[in-house]
């Protein structure tokens, strides 16, 4: 096997793909030769993660081979709801912080994992239930993903809802009694937290066209259907002995449903068929245009948690195995995401018009500013997110007032500060977002305990 002609071989595709691809973007398919995980995903416009425990931070085997192949990071426990939240409304960071600042320092991007899931619970949550497990339940899922906002490419929003077995229904769990809505609320206030993450819906044994995956499959597509904000699927992977023949079909058709799809916590267990399973969901992935990351769950072998299984890509001496050489080659191997093109054409050079901007007023809307409310309403609390519109002469900055129902309080803001929390509430713009310009549109947020029936906001200018 003479090396130096294929790897010739193989730069010499991937550059006639480079040249190609500047000129007709339909091309994708380039292989080329990355020598790491990482060089190799993002040459396809991908990441390739691990799950970190940041204990072994300091280890310095296991950090050679962290920041040489991996791309993106993921908490193995340290973003968990006991983690963060071992005391009601006490939040402690230091496991996550450590992490992030570890991504940051090594160009990496982070997985948000979980914020919501019926394990690893602290106890105080355990024994809670109804309303006052859903207030906690969303209060903790706005504090954790506002602490980290900015800093997650994805978070894992709600983890393993869905029931194992043949109904394809939900799992029973505290929080699926505080209601069937529990998810699509979790989803809505992670959004109004960290509007630029991607946010995620993660589960196992999804890894094929099943019932189980076709439950969540239909979440899905209501969701879509319905606006709530979900942008992506994960899919664990947690392998045996053989993959579904249907493994890319399945990713597939979740990305028809308009949502990306990523391989969350990928492992594999040991046996012949190891390495050519590693290879398969790499190559599925990188054959699904909307799948944009893989996660492998721990770096060597002994990291692992799944105990003898020998599951993961290199062994516990931190040598490469098979199935990493298999992931690295369907890596090169696969195409990249297929990116926009950058407008060849000049930019266009009309001045910019000499005649004074229209003074119409866009209609409906009145001369200082207007209010709209959308409610994310359970029984025994609320998200409120509200829409603030500028009228013609533009706003220095804004006011809103809402008459909440009796007995109902606010119990968390964000984007405004609030003044007083039970009866007549008002809420100021922050910095940022005082200032807009004639028709331009805001959003502030908050949450409260009882009723929200009944808000309607009204807006003064400033
Ligand atoms: C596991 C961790 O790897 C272990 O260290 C911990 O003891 C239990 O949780 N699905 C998930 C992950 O979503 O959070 C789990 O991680 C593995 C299964």
């Amino acid at each position: 096997m003479n090396h130096r002609r294929a790897l010739r071989a193989a730069v010499t595709v991937a550059v006639t793909g480079v040249l190609a691809a500047g000129m007709t973007m339909a091309l994708t398919s380039t292989a080329s030769a990355g020598t790491t995980l990482r060089a190799s995903a993002a040459e396809k416009g991908r990441y390739f993660g691990a799950a970190v425990a940041t204990g072994k931070l300091s280890t310095s085997t296991y950090v050679t081979i962290l920041n040489r192949e991996f791309n993106s990071v993921v908490a193995e426990n340290e973003m968990k709801w006991d983690a963060t939240e071992p005391q009601q409304g006490q939040f402690r960071y230091t496991g996550g912080d450590r992490l992030v600042s570890h991504a940051q320092a090594n160009g990496m991007s982070v997985r948000g994992h979980a914020l919501l899931w019926h394990q690893q619970q602290p106890g105080w949550a355990q024994g809670m239930s109804g309303s006052a497990l859903r207030n906690a339940a969303i209060n903790h899922v706005t504090q954790v993903a506002t602490h980290f906002r900015g800093k997650i490419h994805s978070w894992d929003v709600v983890n393993e809802a869905f029931a194992d077995g043949g109904g394809g229904g939900r799992r029973d769990s505290n929080l699926q009694r505080t209601g069937n809505d529990w998810i699509e609320a979790a989803f809505r206030a992670a959004r109004a937290a960290d509007p630029g993450a991607k946010l995620c819906y993660n589960d196992y044994n999804t890894d094929g066209i099943n019932a189980k995956s076709t439950g969540i499959y239909n979440m899905v597509r209501d969701f879509k259907s319905r606006g709530v904000p979900i942008d992506c699927v994960g899919f664990q992977s947690h392998l045996g002995t053989s993959l579904a023949g249907d493994y890319q079909a399945n990713l597939q058709r979740f990305a028809d449903l308009g949502v990306d799809v990523q391989i969350t916590e990928l492992d594999v267990m040991t046996g012949g068929n190891q390495a050519t399973i590693f290879g398969a969901v790499t190559r599925a992935c990188m054959n699904v245009s909307r799948c944009t990351g893989i996660t492998v769950w721990g770096v060597r072998d002994c990291d692992s948690w799944r105990g003898s299984d020998n599951a993961l890509l290199f062994d516990c001496n931190g040598n490469k195995k098979a199935a990493y050489t298999n992931v690295l080659n369907a890596l090169n191997a696969g195409p990249a995401i297929p990116t926009t093109p950058p407008p060849t054409d000049p930019p266009p050079t009309t001045p910019p018009p000499t005649d004074p901007p229209p003074t119409t007023p866009p209609p409906g809307t009145p001369d200082g500013c207007s209010a709209s409310v959308s409610l994310n309403s359970w029984n025994g609390g609320f998200v409120a997110t509200v829409k603030v519109t500028a009228g013609s002469a533009g706003t220095n900055g804004w006011n809103v007032g809402v008459t909440l129902a009796s007995g109902a309080s606010v119990t968390n803001t964000w984007s405004a500060t609030a003044s007083g929390s039970t009866g007549t509430v008002r809420f100021a713009n922050v910095d940022y977002n005082g200032r807009l310009g004639a028709g331009q549109v805001t959003e502030f947020g908050f949450q409260g305990t009882g009723s929200g029936a009944g808000i309607t906001p009204t807006c003064t200018a400033s």
